[in-house]
């Protein structure tokens, strides 16, 4: 792997958009970006485990696209769906260890139990953990994190113990977001995690996304300086 790389973000999180467009401007219904999507996720997990990331989040449904119409959520469980039955030995072969943020209730029977039986098929994999934001939104953590507080009769809190009862409990804060297709919005993804992230918005679809789009993201992050609030040395 390249030489020029040398401060690598610990977590980098992927607010995969530009799906729709992609297709759109093929002339393909918007299925099919994100059938191209997934493959591109492939990529990119495979471009973190090579580059030694140790933390990738994608964005993957978010608590706000059940606006969208049927036809189109259905077809992203199915793919999400099928892309995990057939790959099941990918995560395992790779040492990819799967996890997710977000609530699984309203998701199809056949979706949870496909991401689930991964889960606990990688559950002792150590080395790049990836994990999904699948009907994930940023306030909702936070609301369910405070419900558990209001539950436990919990009087006071601090920063370092809210977050440990978020999503992301498991996990380091991300260094760096990385949102595709133009778009310069949160979209509601990890609020409370994101206070100090590098943000980067490449304009490129996600389904154009691959390692040298990766390795791009990544010497970005090498520019930025990250003062957390102080001044530099
Ligand atoms: C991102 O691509 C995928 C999901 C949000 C599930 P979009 O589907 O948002 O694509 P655009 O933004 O409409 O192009
Ligand atoms: C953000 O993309 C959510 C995901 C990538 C899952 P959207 O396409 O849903 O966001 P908006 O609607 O453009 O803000
Ligand atoms: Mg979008």
């Amino acid at each position: 792997m390249t030489q020029r790389i040398k401060i690598l973000p610990k977590h980098i999180a992927f607010i995969m958009d530009g799906n729709g467009r992609w297709a759109t401007k093929r002339g393909l219904a918007r299925y099919y970006g994100h059938k191209e999507g997934i493959k591109a996720v492939e990529r990119t997990m495979l471009g973190c485990k090579n580059f030694g990331i140790e933390y990738c989040t994608f964005f993957a449904f978010s608590t706000e696209n059940w606006r969208r119409g049927e036809d189109e959520i259905n077809g992203i469980f199915e793919l999400l769906r099928d892309y995990l039955n057939q790959n099941k030995d990918f995560f395992i072969k790779n040492q990819i260890k799967v996890n997710y943020i977000g609530v699984l209730d309203p998701f199809p029977e056949d979706l949870k139990s496909a991401l689930l039986s991964i889960v606990d098929k990688t559950k002792n994999i150590e080395g790049l953990t990836v994990t999904f934001a699948l009907n994930y939104g940023g306030r909702d953590d936070i609301i369910r994190a405070v419900n558990k507080l209001l539950q436990n009769n919990t009087k006071q809190t601090n920063e370092k113990d809210f977050l440990a009862i978020l999503d992301t409990k498991d996990m380091p804060e991300p260094d760096f977001v990385v949102r595709t297709s133009g778009e310069q919005r949160i979209s509601n993804f990890l609020l409370f995690q994101m206070a100090y992230s590098e943000l980067y918005f490449p304009k490129i679809y996600w389904p154009s996304f691959n390692e040298r789009q990766l390795e791009k993201c990544l010497l970005e992050y090498q520019k930025r300086n990250r003062r957390f609030g102080g001044v530099n040395k």
